[in-house]
């Protein structure tokens, strides 16, 4: 996905390389294949500097934070155009040494405007999509047009979404376009700059301003103004003052923020139970779903988890059909087929995926449905742009893998389906208010019995670079999460995958030593014990995760037990 920082200071400051650092260590989750950062140095000299790695290897190889000047710029890489390397990282400079520039998203005419641009003499260094934008930039800059002109231009040549900062020698300023990539501007005391995402800029300032598709920011330490590209007509953009207080929050007493994140499991879902019960911020979202000839719920990643057994939920309880999908699926699966009345429900923790937002640009253009959000960023383009939203109240995510977000988007989603289903007047069985309510003891149980138990399996699991994860009626998502966890995590092969379907084919992969985790419910445990012994007979290693059982316990070679909890709606990983 890459990331972009820039920023503008009054004049020159010793520690302008400290600050970028902090900068694209909040951002580092965006790429790890290079960085580079590029500063003015004060005397007009142009330092750029960039290398293969994540920011802490090219900062240690470096010292990016030993850089100085009075303006800089840096870009984190996620390879699209052109393999990871020195000469195809970011920042690029322009064909005159004069001017740099770095962007995010994907050129998807690359091809064509590079093949313009070098009919018409232009020499390329790299094969990387942001030399050919920044080459671009410079072509209608150097023909002496303001950044207004060149920028409609380039805006004309283009395809595809990204974002640009750029910053030229002979003026004391920068640009930020936004053309379909994330991009806000952060408005600080002694400088302004411009990130791909909030808490990099909350790093540094509470005030900022959310930039929008088509925008066009011009800016030094002290003053900026907006031009709107399609337009063309300079807009005023609200200025937000954030109440996250980020420079507070630390990973203390924590080794990594994922690790303090599961344990803030417990807060998380006990403030968003007093947040709903206190409130009725969930009546929208249950009138939505109530009054909507169908429900399409579309997410990415973490969120598509969440959103599917919440699917399970709307339907056994408040018997509520939902169309799940991810958020590149939604559309080539169901676009053709949405009509007035229906209801488009976008999952996100962050509000701002791209995969996201083309589905709500594309129901807000047709005009053929209603969206609603179920975000934790109550400030960004999905929460403030959809015809309704619910939050889910997780405060601030900093670890990459998302953990206390899972949790309450699930909570939201049972919180909701029991709601639903007693506006409908359907009585549900299984689950009582009371039990959603132990919900963060339970967490808090589950962490504690858990910590031996995962440690020796944890050993285990190490030696295997491939294994599956099984999960059956309601436990599919959270054995697709658990998968997609230690991808994240451990950069290793768990395929998550529901456990009926491990016989028609995956069976096979399974021999000797290859490990199969089972998440299961105790109502299962027929199908699941029968599924077990199709790994053992194949000399698999068997592990459960779930509430205990005299079955479970005489098959599974290593157990990670949960607490009993007396019904099917509160299993987790
Ligand atoms: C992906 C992340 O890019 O986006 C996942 O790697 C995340 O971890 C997914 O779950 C969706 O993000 P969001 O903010 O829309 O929930």
């Amino acid at each position: 996905m890459c990331g972009i920082f820039g920023i503008v200071c009054a004049s020159k400051r010793d520690d302008l390389g400290e600050v970028m650092v902090r900068a694209a260590r909040r951002l580092s989750y965006r790429g790890y294949d290079s960085v580079g950062m590029a500063t003015f140095t004060g005397n007009g000299q142009i330092d750029l500097r960039k290398d293969v790695g994540d920011i802490t290897k090219t900062n240690a190889q470096l010292h990016f934070d030993a850089m100085t000047g009075d303006r800089g710029l840096l870009q984190l890489r996620w390879s699209t155009f052109g393999r990871p390397s020195t000469t195809n990282a970011q920042p690029h400079l322009t064909m005159n040494r004069d001017m740099v520039g770095a962007h995010n998203g994907n050129i998807t005419n690359n091809p064509f405007v590079r093949e313009d641009l070098q009919a018409e003499g232009a020499t390329f260094e790299s094969e990387n999509d942001g030399e050919t934008l920044v080459l671009l930039v410079e072509k209608y800059l150097s023909r002496g047009m303001s950044p207004e002109e060149a920028y409609t231009q380039v805006s004309h040549d283009t395809e595809g979404d990204f974002a640009q900062v750029f910053m030229r020698r002979d003026k004391h300023e920068m640009y930020a376009a936004k053309m379909g990539s994330s991009l806000y501007l952060g408005l600080a005391d002694d400088f302004i700059c411009v990130s791909s995402d909030l808490p990099s800029i909350l790093e540094f300032t509470r005030k900022y301003v959310r930039l929008e598709n088509g925008d066009l920011v011009i800016f030094d330490d002290k003053n900026y103004r907006i031009f709107r590209l399609p337009e063309q007509q300079y807009v005023e953009r609200p200025v937000t003052v954030s109440d996250i207080d980020i420079e507070n929050a630390n990973k203390e007493p924590f080794a990594h923020y994922f690790i303090k994140e599961i344990h803030e499991q417990v807060e998380g879902t006990h403030n968003l139970l007093s947040l709903y019960d206190g409130t009725s911020v969930w009546q929208d979202f249950i009138e939505a779903l109530d009054s909507a000839d169908r429900v399409f719920m579309t997410g990415a990643g973490t969120s598509y988890h969440a959103l599917l057994l919440g699917a399970y939920y709307f339907n056994k309880l408040a018997r509520l059909p939902v169309f799940p999908s991810w958020g590149s699926q939604m559309l080539p699966l169901y676009a053709a087929s949405v009509r007035e009345g229906d209801l488009i429900v976008l999952v996100s923790q962050s509000g701002e995926t791209k995969d996201l937002m083309n589905v709500y640009e594309w129901a807000k253009a047709k005009g053929v449905a209603r969206t609603f959000s179920v975000v934790n960023n109550i400030g960004s383009t999905l929460a403030l742009h959809c015809d309704g939203m619910i939050p889910i109240c997780s405060y601030l995510e900093i670890s990459v893998p998302a953990t206390k977000t899972y949790t309450n988007q699930v909570l939201c989603f049972l919180y909701a389906a029991m709601k639903l289903a007693e506006h409908r007047g359907i009585p549900y069985e299984g689950i009582t208010w009371d039990d959603l309510h132990r919900v963060p003891r339970l967490i808090q149980e589950t962490i504690e019995m858990s910590q031996q138990p995962v440690k020796e399996l944890a050993s285990v699991l190490l030696e295997h670079p491939s294994m599956h994860i099984l999960g059956h009626d309601m436990t599919h998502p959270v054995a697709m999460e658990g998968a997609l966890k230690m991808k994240e995590v451990v950069y290793n092969h768990p395929e998550g995958m529901y456990s009926s379907e491990f016989k028609h084919g995956p069976l096979a992969s399974v021999d000797e030593g290859y490990p199969v985790i089972f998440v299961s419910l105790p109502e299962n445990e027929d199908l699941v014990l029968s599924h077990m012994n199709e790994v053992i007979c194949r000399q698999g290693i068997v592990v459960h995760v779930g509430q205990p059982s005299k079955g479970y316990d005489k098959i599974a070679h290593y157990k990670l037990p949960i607490p009993a909890m007396g019904n099917p709606y509160l299993r987790r990983r």
